[in-house]
């Protein structure tokens, strides 16, 4: 199972390149919309298309599913590994030539799984460097993807490492919430107003850029539940889960406000979660917040 698991891996860094270039004249709507009841941009729907064929295509992968697509896309074979993509995290950050990402998760149970069934989960930044941060075996890597040099014709695509164990660091540093305030349930709106007195807001509207931003520096971002959704926007399958499990595995905390969200029971693919993640202090007394 596990050469599978660095086969998926090893397609996504392949891919990134293609969906960093295609993001190029890909900014239009498309007509319909994804399962959340969501706009999809052209390029949602290029990353997604992509994905779909290099992962599908790695034997021993049962299943693909990503945020864009109603249904479970079966492979031809069987298999044990089951892939949640989202293609393309942000994407409305693209019309304002802002950071986005891809997340990838990778489960041993068939879709939709708790996130216990993680085996793996990575994402991609299209920062100003492409770079790619891979969770699995307790371990928190960080790779580079040389997308200039190596999107020419015939190279390879490697991810090259340049830190073998990323944790996050012990005092923290930023917040990012997302949301609009006065649609925060009270008991969250008052946790934001003891968190905002001591660290500083970094909030780019797409989920990866703001998960990078704890993971390098420090501190918390949530996508809360709000009084007009519950449970929040972001989705377990392909959101909470993997960011949940990277950001655990580099000795932080979840939270759907009152549990692990990889302790999330799964009931729909598309079903929507809570999503709090980052220093461990900081996740427990957002949950004794929210629990008061
Ligand atoms: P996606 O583009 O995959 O739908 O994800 C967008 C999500 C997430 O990346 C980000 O944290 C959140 O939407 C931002 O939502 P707001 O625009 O409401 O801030
Ligand atoms: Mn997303
Ligand atoms: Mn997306």
């Amino acid at each position: 199972m596990s050469d599978v698991i660095t086969a998926v891996l090893d397609e996504v860094t392949e891919t990134a390149p293609e969906i960093r270039a295609g993001l190029t004249g890909r900014r239009e709507y498309q007509a319909d919309e994804n399962p959340s009841g969501e706009q999809m941009l052209a390029a949602d729907v290029h990353a997604d298309q992509l994905l779909e064929e290099r992962i599908l295509a790695v034997d021993g992968v049962g299943s693909y599913a990503s945020e864009e697509r109603d249904e479970i896309q079966e492979a031809e074979e069987d298999g044990d590994i089951h892939v949640a993509c989202d293609p393309l995290d942000g994407s409305s950050n693209l019309k304002s030539n802002n950071v986005m990402g891809t997340i990838v998760a990778v489960y041993d149970e068939p879709l939709p799984a708790p996130g216990r069934a993680l085996r793996a989960a990575a994402y991609v930044l299209y920062g100003p460097i492409t770079n790619m941060v891979v969770a699995r075996d307790d371990t928190v890597t960080e790779y580079v993807i040389d997308c200039e040099t190596q999107n020419a014709p015939g190279t390879g695509i490697e991810r090259r490492p340049v830190d073998g164990d990323v944790t996050l660091p012990s005092d923290p540093v930023v917040y990012g919430f997302g949301g609009r305030v006065p649609d925060w349930p009270d008991d969250f709106a008052s946790y934001v107003r003891d968190i905002e007195q001591e660290l500083k807001l970094r909030y780019g509207g797409a989920m990866i850029g703001d998960v990078s931003q704890v993971l390098e520096y420090g501190g918390v971002f949530a996508y809360p539940a709000l009084e007009s959704a519950t449970n929040g926007k972001l989705r377990l399958q392909f959101e909470g889960n993997p960011i949940g499990y990277i950001i655990e595995s580099a000795g932080g905390r979840s939270s759907d406000g009152s549990q692990s969200l990889l302790d999330v029971e799964p009931t729909e693919l598309h079903q929507r979660v809570p999503v709090h993640i980052g220093n461990a202090d900081l996740i427990e007394r957002l949950e004794t917040a929210l629990s008061d």
